[in-house]
């Protein structure tokens, strides 16, 4: 077992530079829209899961007009006034068109439990969603992606960087990068959230966000209520425009 470790560890480290090349690491140079149309109706991806479904109750506080995009409808089992659901997968180029339609932003929280081998979920649902925004002109998305990736390679705490990540997460995380690079390369006004472990806690309204937060020990968290806060604040604010945005308690 010894004898496998020395191995074991370079290839952690080998699969960190190539997360570190792969993904965003620097943050373009963007200059806000110079009249931003006021952001009203917001599509979500990814609707049904932990931070979805806290995007969709908040902006359905904050006022917004909701569309979510569900593979199973029922399975979101919120209705609202504001609440508009398409049924469809985001690998499905027709269904993503239909949702994004008459969309002010895109917020995408897509994930998926197909860990153990190669997968391209992620990439080829976001160029999916990138396309129709290209075709209907919709302009800002935000995408919610993790640490551990590009500029934030490592920042997700030693854990995760020479266990979780290379034993359970590689093909997961290496779409990720596939999924970054295909945002940054696009047209559209994007923002990259680059959250930390994440929680089903209650939100405390109070995070640290930034190109170079994170942890290169312990493990950084944060709960996917505040992380959805933190997502909707990037529908309508310019600060972190053309950049992968670190997020964490
Ligand atoms: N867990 C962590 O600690 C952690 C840390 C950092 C970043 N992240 C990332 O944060 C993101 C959100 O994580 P989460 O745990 O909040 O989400 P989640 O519970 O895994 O939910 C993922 C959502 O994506 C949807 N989805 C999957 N495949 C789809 C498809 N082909 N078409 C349409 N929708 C599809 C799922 O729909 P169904 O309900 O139909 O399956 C679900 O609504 C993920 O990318 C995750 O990797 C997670």
């Amino acid at each position: 077992m010894l004898r496998i470790l020395p191995f074991f560890l370079l290839y952690a480290i080998a699969l960190s530079l190539a997360l570190w090349r792969k993904g965003i690491r620097t943050a373009s140079v963007v200059t806000p829209p110079a009249e931003g149309r006021a952001t009203h109706r917001l599509l979500i991806v990814g609707a049904t899961g932990g931070t979805g479904r806290q995007l969709v109750a908040q902006a359905l506080e904050r006022g917004y007009e909701v569309t979510a995009l569900v593979r199973n409808p029922p399975a979101l089992g919120v209705e609202h006034a504001r609440l508009r659901v398409v049924q469809g997968d985001v690998l499905d180029p027709s269904a993503v068109e239909a949702a994004v339609r008459d969309q002010d932003a895109v917020l995408c929280a897509l994930g998926h439990k197909k860990f153990l081998g190669p997968t391209r979920i992620l990439s080829e649902g976001t160029r999916n969603i990138l396309r129709a925004m290209d075709a209907h002109g919709v302009r800002r998305l935000v995408c919610e992606t993790s640490l551990g990736i590009g500029g934030s390679a490592w920042r997700l705490g030693l854990p995760y960087t020479l266990f979780v990540i290379p034993v359970i997460l590689p093909f997961y995380f290496w779409d990720k990068t596939r999924q970054e690079a295909a945002i940054a390369s696009s047209r559209v006004d994007w923002v990259v959230v680059r959250p930390g472990a994440l929680t089903d806690g209650a939100a405390r309204n109070s995070w640290r966000a930034g190109h170079r937060i994170g942890s290169l020990l312990a493990t950084v968290r944060i709960s996917r209520a505040d992380v959805a806060r933190f997502m909707l604040d990037q529908a309508s604010d310019d600060s972190y425009l053309g950049s992968a945005v670190g997020v964490c308690w």
